[in-house]
């Protein structure tokens, strides 16, 4: 079957991304969020991305306008009834997840072929929402962040998957600009299989004194050629979504290499903060406000399409990271134990004694 029509479930930063890799590519491309507000955070972060493609001569201006007209944002499920392929990049959270799936089955045509951007649930247990009929139409086509430039793309068969689905899905990663690798449905597929540990490892390594945060990262950088040290991918990945990757990871497998690293069981979640804006970013956090780019000082890049206050804490440590350089304190946000809301936001549930500021060497 040729893909024409593509629809995205989600526009926040995986969403986006495969939206605007979507149109880019010249696929009709329809992206459903839930409210106007979050499809308008979606839109700009994608209209930012087209402008630096533009900025490099990469895209020229024709074609940033084709990808724009190619684009379109809905907040009902109704508009993507005819699209030949429909890819989610909802919530990390399985029931969310199948009633999202439980619908669109319902309203889409036959043919459409449903693909979870999934990081570490499985597809399989998403698919048995579904009827016996879509079930094997269903695969996981995983992305990675920043979508546009990332050339890879996970794609993911189930045991039901059919066969002809399967290498349209590769085709259509191919068309994509992508470089499809296949996988099986095990949980992490390849990449987060990997990468989890890897990273969890360098926060361990890190609560052990084995290194400070800049040495920890640039002994990767330099030392093996990664173009981010671990601690600034976590927060590029972002550490809300590393933990639960992780926490998924480990209780499917239950292997000490995917247990979340201690800093995110005792003391909610690792940040990497200038001491002066520590105690106003927390204030903020609080107050459920979240920082504003500009009063920190840090510009807008990396803030958008981040649901709460402590995910955008986290985004802020990047940037600290590489605008701090060595200036940096590590700060385990010891004093808080925080929930995650149903839309992805964070919520303080109880305040752990304030003890672990780290050495500043860190
Ligand atoms: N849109 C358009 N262009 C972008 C962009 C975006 N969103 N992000 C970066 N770029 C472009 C820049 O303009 C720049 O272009 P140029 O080289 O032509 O000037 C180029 O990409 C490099 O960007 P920067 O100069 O800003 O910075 P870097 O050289 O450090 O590259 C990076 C940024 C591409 C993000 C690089 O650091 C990198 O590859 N990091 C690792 C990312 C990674 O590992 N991602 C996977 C995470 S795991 C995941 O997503 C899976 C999930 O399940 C956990």
């Amino acid at each position: 079957m040729e893909i024409r029509k593509v629809g995205v479930l989600g526009c926040g930063l995986m969403g986006s991304g495969i939206a605007q890799t979507a149109a880019m590519a010249g696929f009709e491309t329809t992206v459903r969020e839930v409210s106007e507000e979050f499809l308008q955070k979606g839109f700009a972060s994608i209209e930012k991305s087209l402008e630096r493609f533009a900025e490099k001569g990469t895209l020229t201006a024709e074609q940033q306008k084709a990808a724009r007209d190619r684009l379109f944002g809905t907040t009902t499920f109704d508009d993507l009834a005819d699209c030949d392929i429909i890819i989610e990049a909802i919530i990390e959270n399985l029931d969310e997840k199948q009633k999202t799936y439980k619908a669109l089955d319902e309203l889409c045509k036959p043919e459409t072929i449903f693909a979870s951007n999934t990081s570490s649930l499985s597809i399989t247990q998403m698919m048995v929402a579904t009827s016996a009929a879509r079930q094997q139409r269903f695969i996981g086509m995983h992305f990675f962040n920043p979508v546009p430039i990332m050339k890879l793309v996970e794609v993911v068969r189930t045991i039901l998957t059919d066969t002809d689905v399967y290498e349209d899905a590769v085709a259509f990663g191919k068309n994509l600009g992508k470089v499809p690798v296949r996988a099986s449905d095990k949980t992490g597929f390849i990449v987060n299989r990997l990468l989890v540990p890897y990273m969890l490892d360098s926060i361990r390594a890190l609560e052990e004194g084995v290194g400070s945060i800049i040495d920890i990262d640039n002994a990767m950088k330099l030392g093996c050629g990664y173009p981010m040290g671990p601690l600034t991918l976590g927060d590029f990945v972002g550490l809300d979504t590393t933990y639960y990757i992780a926490e998924i990871m480990f209780n499917e497998f239950r292997e000490k290499r995917f247990r979340p690293a201690t800093t995110f069981e005792a003391h909610g979640f690792g940040w990497f903060v200038r001491p002066e804006i520590r105690p106003r970013l927390l204030r903020l956090h609080e107050r459920s406000e979240k920082p504003d780019a500009d009063e920190f000082g840090l510009g807008s890049a990396g803030m958008e399409s981040v649901p709460g206050a402590i995910a955008t804490g986290s985004r802020l440590i990047t940037r600290s990271l590489s605008l701090l350089g060595t200036d940096l304190t590590h700060f385990a946000c010891s004093t808080k134990s925080f929930v995650r809301g149903s839309r992805g936001e964070f919520r303080i549930i109880s305040a752990a004694p304030a003890s672990t500021t780290s050495p500043a060497s860190m």
